[in-house]
């Protein structure tokens, strides 16, 4: 069942069949005493989804070097690689940033309604780029990440920003498990869809297309969203000469994204355009390090969750209106505009030069 065609209607009502039984354990908060457990008052709580990935790797590094952001928890998402690798993967990240204390969950084996497709063509098998990070001194937390979520939101209220940068399958789960924690979060910033074609195939981005039915019902959530979608990805080249400027520098973190970068260029140099690699993930974290770097536009958009060509689409209505179709005998007049509300803050534009500077001077002797 790798497309299966279900309405959001029935998608959510099976979900919650489904996963009805999962556990929300309360426990404790795991808080402990690395860099980021001194936060600044004005630090933003965040809890990053991750499917890692090279991008998503970046990503945490960059999260996890920023003073701006209280990362308060990982969550495993499979996408990239399995749920097994991924948490693998996550666990070597925070073990590599001596960051032990941040709790590091598991979370959904598979997409809501179809197959896993994983990614190692363009990660590496490990999902690293084939670097072998050293085995982890950090526990995987032993909470289901989808109740992770949970539990963080209502014991922070009004004050966690997600930042899913996997398949948002996890989020989703939260979501349908306990609704009430809508209005409960700051802000949900994603890396995923696009309004101007897909990296997949012609029209879906690999979050989106990845698990369909659970973005629909994260798009359609009623919280503020923001949208750091492939078309702005695209524009965050990181090429040879910000590979030049982090390698005159030295430390674990900083030599382990020299390689993950020097791999993702040169798989972009034989697989895509060439001209540097795209930071989707870091730049979905850049946004809620410093929204200034990206412009954005409040749209309506809808996920395609059955079109022949076109599932796990992002579909942005951009005028926010439809016309209005009114049946006279045989035909249909268009009688006016209905106002369709937007759902999503996209962005549509990013100071490129400004984002990448910032990646590299915070892994820079890392
Ligand atoms: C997204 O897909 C994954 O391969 C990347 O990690 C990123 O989150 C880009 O389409
Ligand atoms: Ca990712």
């Amino acid at each position: 069942m790798r497309h299966a065609a279900c309405s959001a209607s029935i998608a959510l009502a099976l979900a919650v069949v489904a996963f009805a039984g999962a556990p929300i354990t309360r426990a404790n908060e795991n808080r402990g005493t690395g860099p980021a457990a001194n936060p600044l008052a004005a630090a933003k709580k965040v809890i990053i989804d991750t499917d890692p990935g090279t991008d998503d790797a970046l990503a945490i590094l960059l999260a996890l070097n920023s003073p701006e952001l209280d990362v308060r928890a990982l969550t495993v998402v499979p996408g990239n690689v399995t749920a097994q690798q991924g948490l693998e993967n996550a666990l070597k990240l925070a073990s590599l940033t001596n960051r032990c204390d941040i709790p590091v969950a598991g979370g959904a084996q598979h997409p809501l309604f179809q197959k896993l497709i994983t990614a190692e063509l363009w990660h590496g098998a490990n999902g690293l780029a084939n670097v072998e990070l050293p085995a982890s001194k950090c526990k995987a937390d032993p909470r289901f990440g989808p109740d992770l979520i949970i539990q963080m939101i209502h014991d922070s209220p009004h004050e966690i920003t997600l930042v899913p940068v996997g398949p948002l399958t996890n989020i989703a789960l939260a979501l349908l498990k306990d609704p009430s924690i809508v209005p409960l979060v700051k802000e949900v910033v994603i890396m995923g869809g696009s309004i101007s074609g897909g990296n997949v195939n012609a029209a879906a981005e690999a979050n989106i297309y990845n698990d369909p039915e659970a973005a629909e019902i994260v798009f359609h959530a009623g919280w503020r969203l923001t949208m750091v979608g492939l078309d702005v990805g695209d524009k965050t080249l990181y090429d040879q000469a910000h590979l030049d400027q982090l390698s005159k520098t030295h430390g674990p973190e900083n030599d382990f994204a020299v390689k993950v970068l020097t791999f993702l260029i040169g798989q972009e140099a034989k697989y895509g355009a060439g001209g540097g690699s795209p930071m989707y993930d870091p730049l979905a974290v850049g946004t809620a390090i410093d929204p200034t770097i990206v412009s954005k536009q409040a749209m309506h958009v809808d996920v395609e969750s059955r079109g022949e060509f076109t599932r796990g689409e992002t579909v942005a209505n951009r005028r926010n209106a439809v016309e209005r179709n009114v049946l006279h005998g045989d035909r249909y007049v268009i009688e006016g505009l209905d106002h369709v509300e937007p759902n999503v803050q996209v962005c549509t534009g990013v100071n490129a030069d400004k984002f990448l500077q910032l990646l590299n001077s915070r892994l820079a002797g890392k």
